[in-house]
C-alpha cells in the first residue's frame, strides 16, 4: 500500500491511453474486425446484429449509432466492426479536432454513399459545428456560406446517406437535439472477468504468447473490467515472463509480474488506490467534492470522473452522495482500514 501522493510525474497509470502511445500499434493488431469475434456485451451485439442485417437486406445505410462508456471498452473497435459488417468505408475524426464549420463540411462532403463517419469524443464538438450535424444527420443536407460580406450567400448541398457513429465517455454532456438524432444509443459497461478471460486468451493467441488458463484468469481479474487494460497487462506480463522465466505464463508468474507493476488483486492501479487512500486519510472517508479530490490527486476532474470513478463505483469501493464522494465499507477494507461506526446509516440510502 503506497500512500505517497506527491510524485505525480511517474505513475503506473494503466487506464490512461495517452501515456501508452507505444501500445497503439498493438491495440490495432488486437482489434476484432467482426461482430462474431467481439467478445461480451451480448445485448449490444445482438441489437447491432439485427440492426445491420435489417439495413443490409433493405439495401439501406445504417441509422446513426451513439456508443457511450468509459475508455477502453471497445467503442472505436465497434465503429470499425459496424463499417466492416456493412461493407462500407469509415472516416474518422474527433470532437476536439474539428475547429471550424468548414472542417466538418469538408468531411461530410467527402463521404461516399452509405459510408460511416466516426466522431470520437463527440461531446466535445463545439456548438456551431454540432448544429451543422442536425440537418446532415436528419435530411442529409448542409447549408454552407460562400464568399464574404455583402456578396456572401448560403447554398444547400446534398450529402450522401451516411451513418454517423458517435463515441463518448460522457453521455451526460450530449445535448438533447444531438442525442435524439441517433437511431441506436447504447452505454457499454465494464466487462465481467469471464469475458476478460476470453479476451486475454484471444490476444495471447494472436501474439503467440504461451499462457496457462490460470495465468489468463490472473490477468483478467486485475484488468479493471477493461479490455484495453487486459491487453496491456498481457503485454507487460509477457515481457516479464520472457526476461525472468522461459516465456511461459503461469498464474504465479502473472501474479509476480503484476505486483511488480503495482496492479493489485482487485485490478486497481496506482491512481485508483491513491484516490481511495486520499479520501480515507485526508478527508476522513468523505464526503469530498470532485474538484477538491481532483486537486488533491493532481488530475483533471474530467479524468477522475471518466476514467477512474466508474470502475471504483461499479466495484462498490466508492459512492456518490449529494455532498460528494464517500468511501464504502469495501473501500475502507481495501485501504486496510475499518469503517467507523455510524457512517453506513448516514449514507446507505443516498446515491
Ligand atoms: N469486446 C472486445 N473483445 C475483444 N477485444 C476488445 C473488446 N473491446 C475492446 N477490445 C480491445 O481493447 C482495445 C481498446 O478498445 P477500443 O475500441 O479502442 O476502446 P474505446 O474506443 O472504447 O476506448 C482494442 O485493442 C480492442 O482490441
Ligand atoms: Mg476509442
Amino acid at each position: 500500500m503506497s500512500g505517497e501522493s506527491s510524485q505525480s510525474g511517474k505513475r503506473n497509470d494503466l487506464a490512461d491511453p495517452a501515456r501508452f502511445a507505444d501500445d497503439q500499434e498493438l491495440e490495432g493488431s488486437l482489434r476484432p474486425r467482426t461482430l462474431a469475434t467481439f467478445i461480451g456485451q451480448n445485448l449490444l451485439r445482438e441489437q447491432l446484429s439485427i440492426f445491420i442485417q435489417a439495413a443490409l437486406s433493405r439495401g439501406e445505410p445504417l441509422d446513426h449509432v451513439l456508443l457511450a462508456g468509459p475508455p477502453g471498452l471497445g467503442k472505436t473497435t465497434l465503429a470499425g466492426i459496424i463499417a466492416n459488417e456493412m461493407g462500407v468505408a469509415m472516416g474518422t475524426t474527433s470532437g476536439p479536432a474539428l475547429e471550424r464549420k468548414a472542417d466538418m463540411a469538408a468531411i461530410l462532403t467527402s463521404l461516399g454513399e452509405g459510408d460511416v463517419l466516426f466522431i470520437d469524443e463527440i461531446h466535445r464538438l463545439n456548438r456551431a459545428i454540432e448544429e451543422i450535424l442536425y440537418p446532415a444527420m436528419e435530411d442529409f443536407q448542409i447549408d454552407i456560406v460562400i464568399g464574404q460580406g455583402p456578396s456572401a450567400r448560403s447554398i444547400r448541398l446534398d450529402l450522401p446517406h451516411f451513418t454517423l457513429i458517435g463515441a463518448t465517455t460522457r453521455s451526460g454532456l450530449i445535448t438533447t437535439p444531438l442525442r435524439d438524432r441517433f437511431g441506436l444509443s447504447h452505454r457499454l459497461e465494464h466487462y465481467p472477468v469471464e469475458d476478460l478471460d476470453l479476451i486475454v486468451m484471444r490476444s495471447a493467441d494472436l501474439l503467440g504468447v504461451r499462457l496457462d488458463a490460470e495465468g489468463a484468469e490472473e490477468i483478467a481479474c486485475r484488468s479493471r473490467g477493461t479490455p484495453r487494460i487486459a491487453n496491456r497487462l498481457l503485454k507487460r506480463v509477457r515481457d516479464y515472463a520472457q526476461v525472468r522465466h522461459q516465456g511461459h505464463i503461469t498464474a504465479a508468474i502473472a501474479r509476480e509480474a503484476l505486483e511488480l507493476f503495482q496492479v493489485d488483486g482487485e485490478g486497481l492501479d496506482h491512481i485508483d488506490r491513491e484516490i481511495l487512500n486520499l479520501i480515507l486519510r485526508n478527508f476522513d472517508g468523505g464526503p469530498v467534492g470532485l474538484s477538491t479530490l481532483a486537486v488533491a490527486i493532481g488530475e483533471e476532474p474530467d479524468t477522475i470522473e471518466d476514467v477512474y470513478e466508474p470502475y471504483l463505483l461499479q466495484r462498490g469501493f466508492l459512492k456518490r452522495t449529494p455532498r460528494g464522494r464517500v468511501l464504502t465499507r469495501l473501500g475502507y477494507q481495501h485501504c486496510g482500514a475499518s469503517m467507523p461506526n455510524g457512517v453506513p446509516q448516514l449514507f446507505d440510502n443516498e446515491h
